[in-house]
Parts: C-alpha cells; structure tokens; sequence
C-alpha cells in the first residue's frame, strides 16, 4: 500500500510540466473547491493560522486586466482560471482584535511566514490540479507587478501577492525540463562546494540544452541574442533578455515599498519608508 501510494506520488512528480497552452473549456466549479479544500488540508502552516488568502479569478474581463499587468502572458486570457495566492495576516489579525487579543504579524517576520504558507499551499494546489488532469504554470510576474496586482484585487492592509498560477486543461504536451544532475543540490551533513571544473560539468548539459532550446525558438531570438552579445545560456540569464539586474532592482524596490504600503514593515530598502503623517 505505503509503495503504491509512493509510486502514485512519484509518477505525479515525474509527469510535471509547466502548461502555457490551455483549452478554454471551464473547470467544473466542484473539481476547483474540492482542489482547494484538499490542498489546505494537505499543507502544513506556521501554527496552523493559514495566513494566505486565495484569489479566484474567471470573469474574463477581470483576467484580461491581470493579463495586462502580468506582460500580457497570453497563457492568462486563454486559460479559464488565475490563481492569486496571497500572504496574508489580514484575517489573522482581525480575528485577533475581534477576540481583544494583542495585535502581531504586521511585521517582516509575519510577511516571511505567510509568505512561506502561500508559496506551500501553491505547490499543494499545482499537484493537487495535476493530480485531476489539469495544467498549471506559475507566474513569477506576480512580483513584478505586486503593487497593481493588490490594487486590482483590492487586497487588504497585511494582505500581498506573492505568486500566481494558471490553471486549466493542457493544449500541449510539452517536453520534460531537465535538472541539473542531483549532486548540484544535494549536500550531505554540510555544504560541500565542487570544484570549478566539477561545478561547470554539473551545468554542462543544462548549458547545451537549455542554450538550443532559445536557439530554436526563431531567428527573431536568435537575433536578439546576438544583438545583445549573448554567446552563452548564462549570460542570457543576466541579459536584458531575462533577469535584467536594474529590473530585479527596480522589483526590489517596489515590493519593499508594497510591504511598507500594506503596513506589513517600516523597516525595509533605502527608499521604502512609511510615509510620515
Ligand atoms: C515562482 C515561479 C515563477 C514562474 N514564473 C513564470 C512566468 O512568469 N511565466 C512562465 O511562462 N513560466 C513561469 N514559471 C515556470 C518556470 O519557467 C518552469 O517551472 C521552469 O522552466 C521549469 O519547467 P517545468 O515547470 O516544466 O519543469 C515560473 C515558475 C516558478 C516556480
């Protein structure tokens, strides 16, 4: 029984795919309480206070404004469900000041915490639609555009986006994405740095591959990278192409400021500081 139930998991695992093609047929409303029930139940929580809050959004209007917000990833209009997972202790605290307890949690120690518990709960939701046929892909974009996105779903004080995802039924089947060979991660009893030579064979492959996958997504991409003197995967990584730095900074920035905004901390980043009176 115990092996059967872990090859179920591990064939669960094993069968992941990000999805970025989706049918527009509706989830049935049942599957999509029944997946958020489960997963809550299956997810561990700091305490057991579940500070996260979920987002559902299907109206299409609403989603083609989310879509907007996340650089109009188009997998967002085509799909009939966006996620919206939340770190909040919103509830938690008004629950705390309903029963006259102490006021906590308005603090980055709360943000970590229900941060950590959306970002579980997340992952339990993605296995949880996979586990019922459906695909998922999450939005790193949710970052980005925090500060509209809380806006939009007119998020509460101690109430921020921390990640999204897309759920509906696949319109493809995409090819595995490979890790790196299970070594790279893994440390046992310390932390156990290879050297130069061993660490560049651990990310041969990943380089080799990952470098003709945008290859092969067109001239236009191949282009652009050569426009950008991008000769190998890394450099892609760092290139304005990607994860440029001054936009990660910029990201920084504004999400330290969305945390003092939502009254989550006064304690963050250069300019992110409570505004006096
Ligand atoms: C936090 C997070 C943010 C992500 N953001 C995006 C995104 O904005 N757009 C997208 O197409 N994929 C996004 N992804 C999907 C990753 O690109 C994908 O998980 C990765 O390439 C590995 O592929 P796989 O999920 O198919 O194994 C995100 C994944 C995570 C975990």
């Amino acid at each position: 029984m115990t092996d059967e139930r872990g090859a179920v998991i591990s064939e669960l695992l094993r069968s992941h795919r990000s999805i970025r093609r989706f049918k527009t047929d509706p989830i049935e409303p049942e599957l999509i309480e029944r997946i958020c029930a489960d997963a809550i139940q299956g997810s561990s929580s700091s305490g057991n206070l579940n500070t996260f809050a979920l987002v559902l959004t299907e109206d299409p209007a609403r989603k083609a404004k989310l879509c907007a917000l996340h650089y109009e990833q188009p997998m967002i209009r085509q799909a009939p469900l966006l996620i919206t997972f939340c770190a909040d202790v919103h509830r938690t605290r008004r629950w705390l000041t309903l029963r006259e307890a102490r006021d906590n949690f308005n603090n980055l120690q709360g943000f970590l915490v229900a941060a950590f518990d959306a970002i579980i709960l997340a992952q339990s939701v993605a296995l949880a639609c996979e586990a019922h046929g459906l695909g998922i892909c999450y939005l790193g974009t949710t970052i980005d555009a925090a500060t509209e996105i809380a806006r939009t779903l007119e998020l509460p004080e101690t109430c921020v986006p921390v990640t999204s995802l897309v759920v509906g039924y696949p319109d493809e089947a995409p090819a595995r994405r490979d890790r790196l060979p299970l070594a790279a991660y893994l440390h046992r009893e310390r932390y156990q740095p290879p050297a130069d030579a061993d660490f560049l064979d651990l990310y041969a492959e990943r380089e080799s591959k990952g470098w003709q996958r945008y290859q092969a997504l067109g001239p236009d991409m191949a282009a652009k990278m050569a426009e950008h003197g991008i000769t190998s995967l890394a450099q892609f990584y760092t290139s304005d192409l990607k994860y440029a730095p001054a936009r990660c900074e910029a990201t920084s920035e504004q999400f330290s400021q969305l945390l003092v905004e939502q009254g989550y901390t006064d304690r963050l980043r250069g300019t992110a500081r409570r505004k006096q009176g």
